[in-house]
């Protein structure tokens, strides 16, 4: 058996929200080698997506492991200190607590792990978005697993004909909740159609029970009770054999839908599908980026990356990003490119409420 842990934070931008410093991943790489030297990690790969630096470890130690959690906090923590030497922008912003508590889930960093028996061949797909929340992967995990007008396998391929589980989580409430794609999908589209509350959190193959999927779905304002950056999710897929092809788990991002983050957390925009060297958001903070590191496992090495979205059939889901971000631009600071009030990351409207006080008058019936 092998685990797949992705943690990940934002512990300082260059310049501004818009990029993570070279040194940053640089010292992030020495200390994986350190750990992988030492055997606690099978094998690492260590990159960005926008502002947010992505620990991607194989290790032989499970879900939930207090030590592969402390290195990867120790690992932000030391990135911290170095981010406060060159005096990059939210130094630390995501390292919600001082002291490390035995794991780093609800401590500001966003988790994905899962734990598998690797297969002769294991095609992975770690996604990874920047300047939106964790919601976002609802509609593309539900048209990678549920939809046939994308995975065609779910209906012409023997392997995935039987459909797949779908555990949703209600992130206010702390539920959760399992739905069994296709019989479900109604009910279960009730409850995913609004990410800003549900998240998918994972999804199993129903005949085998093999984990299909996982992503993070930590709330960072939830756990901080007041903002602090986006969510900034990561998403992992196993592809090929009874689970879609790796062409149909990219396919979603074709379509640049549009989600919840941008600039101040507080805007509705298009999620764009770019190539690691891309995932630089610069428009207005933004728009949203999505990437997507390709790897092949081979007994626990991470063979790669491939650069998945580095390719011209993006090009056009790029250019309808930039359409749909300059028609919401439009709106300015109106709705639907503002959030509603209650969803806004950043608000003035106490400030301005306590100001006006007396002021507003009651109308006659
Ligand atoms: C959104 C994001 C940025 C910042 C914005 C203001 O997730 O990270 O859009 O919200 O640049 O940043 P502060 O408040 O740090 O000046
Ligand atoms: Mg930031
Ligand atoms: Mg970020």
């Amino acid at each position: 058996m092998i685990t797949l842990s992705v943690i990940k934070a934002d512990i300082g931008g260059y310049v501004g929200h818009s990029a993570s410093h070279p040194d940053i991943l640089d010292k992030a790489k020495d200390e994986m080698a350190k750990a992988k030297k030492a055997g606690l990690l099978v094998d690492f790969h260590v990159t960005a997506c926008g502002d947010d630096l992505q620990l991607i470890m194989t290790h032989k130690r499970g879900v939930d492991n207090r030590r592969i959690h402390k290195l990867a906090w120790d690992t932000f923590v030391a990135g911290t200190e170095l981010a406060r030497q060159l005096k990059l922008y939210g130094a630390g912003q995501d390292l919600l607590s001082d002291a490390f508590s035995g794991n780093v889930k609800g401590m500001g960093p966003g988790v994905a792990e899962m734990t598998i028996e690797e297969r002769t061949s294991e095609p992975i797909i770690i996604f990874m978005a920047d300047k939106t929340s964790a919601g976002s992967w609802n509609l593309p995990l539900y048209k990678m697993f549920a939809d046939p007008f994308n995975t065609a396998g779910l209906v012409i391929a023997e392997g995935l004909h039987a459909g797949f589980a779908f555990e949703v989580h209600d992130v206010k409430e702390h539920l959760k909740i399992t739905f069994n794609a296709p019989e479900e999908i109604y009910d279960m589209l009730m409850f995913i159609g609004a990410p800003g509350r549900y998240c998918v959190k994972s999804v199993c193959h129903r005949g085998t029970g093999n984990i299909g999927a996982v992503s993070s779905t930590q709330r960072l304002s939830l756990i901080a009770g007041r903002y602090v950056g986006k969510d900034d999710p990561v998403c992992i897929v196993r592809c090929q054999g009874e689970f879609p092809a790796v062409g149909e788990v990219l396919e979603p991002f074709a379509f640049p839908q549009i989600v919840e983050g941008w600039m101040r957390g507080s805007h509705h925009g298009p999620l764009m599908p770019v190539s690691v060297p891309q995932s630089t958001p610069t428009r207005f903070d933004g728009p949203p980026r999505v990437t997507a590191l390709g790897f092949q496992l081979a007994e626990g090495q991470l063979v790669g990356p491939r650069d998945m979205f580095d390719d011209p059939s993006f090009d056009e889901a790029r250019r309808q990003a930039n359409v749909e971000a300059e028609y919401l631009r439009r709106h300015g600071p109106f709705e639907p490119h503002r959030l509603p009030l209650e969803e806004m990351e950043y608000t003035t409207m106490a400030h301005v409420m306590k100001k006006l006080e007396g002021r507003f008058e009651r109308l006659k019936a």
